[in-house]
């Protein structure tokens, strides 16, 4: 972390709001990823608690880059004001200073804010791959993968790839990555023996973390089940 974001963040947990006329109500809890930067920046919230109220509660959500109040805030785009997510529109590259993110959580016993700080190159988390498919020859099992749909370009900020597998009816994975391929191939213990085998992304140049480990890979040739994730 660069001298200046820790002075950043030290100069914004100072301007923090203390407890002072907030004791009653309970704050967002705020959390916020980049899994389609460069394009957007997504933060999700839940109160801690529910209010005591039979009216939703509402929320504003704002952003400013930088820690000085004199700079502009921007909304953080919310679908309805009741909505417990936001989108931060076109992500700033390589910010020298953090993003700001203000979540007012508003009901009739008044107001709550949380603040967030954060360097969108650090809250990179792409999706998993897509569409994880095995294609056997001989003993050789090759994988072959997509990049996550949700990753807008690719071809200018590339991934990278951990393939982990196991036999079916073994415990211990073995891992090889990171490849910059879409396919990988290996030796299988036998022609017909089953793997379990998975595919993970992360940004080409470590920012952020790894994605989640895929849906396990399904022979080519099977039907795909239109599996949902949460
Ligand atoms: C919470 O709601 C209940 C039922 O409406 C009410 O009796 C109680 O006084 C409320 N408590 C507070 C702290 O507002
Ligand atoms: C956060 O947003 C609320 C509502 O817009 C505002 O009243 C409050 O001053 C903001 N807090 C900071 C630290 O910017």
């Amino acid at each position: 972390m660069s001298r200046r974001l820790l002075l950043s963040l030290a100069l914004w947990a100072s301007c923090s709001p203390g407890h002072a006329g907030t004791a009653a109500l309970s704050q967002p809890r705020v959390q916020c990823h980049a899994s389609r930067y460069p394009v957007a920046v997504d933060c999700s919230w839940t109160p801690l608690r529910a209010p005591n109220s039979t009216r939703p509660t509402s929320f504003i959500a704002t952003y400013r880059l930088g820690v000085a109040t004199l700079q502009q805030s921007q909304p953080c785009l919310q679908s309805t004001p009741e909505a417990t997510w936001c989108t931060i529109p076109h992500v700033h590259l390589f910010s020298t200073v953090p993003y700001v993110l203000n979540v007012t959580a508003l009901h009739p016993s008044g107001a709550s804010s949380s603040l967030l700080a954060f360097v969108a190159e650090r809250i990179i988390k792409p999706d998993p791959p897509e569409g994880v498919r095995l294609r056997a020859a001989g003993q050789l099992l090759q994988v072959l993968w997509h990049p996550p749909v949700s990753w807008p370009f690719p071809d200018i900020f590339s991934l990278k790839y951990r393939v982990r597998y196991r036999r079916h009816g073994t415990s211990h994975f073995r891992q090889v990555g990171p490849i910059e391929a879409t396919t990988f191939t290996f030796r299988a213990a036998k022609s017909y023996a089953k793997y379990c085998v998975q595919v993970s992304a992360q940004d080409l140049t470590d920012y952020g973390k790894p994605s989640d480990w895929s849906l396990p890979g399904q022979a080519e040739g099977t039907p795909q089940k239109s599996l949902k994730r949460d």
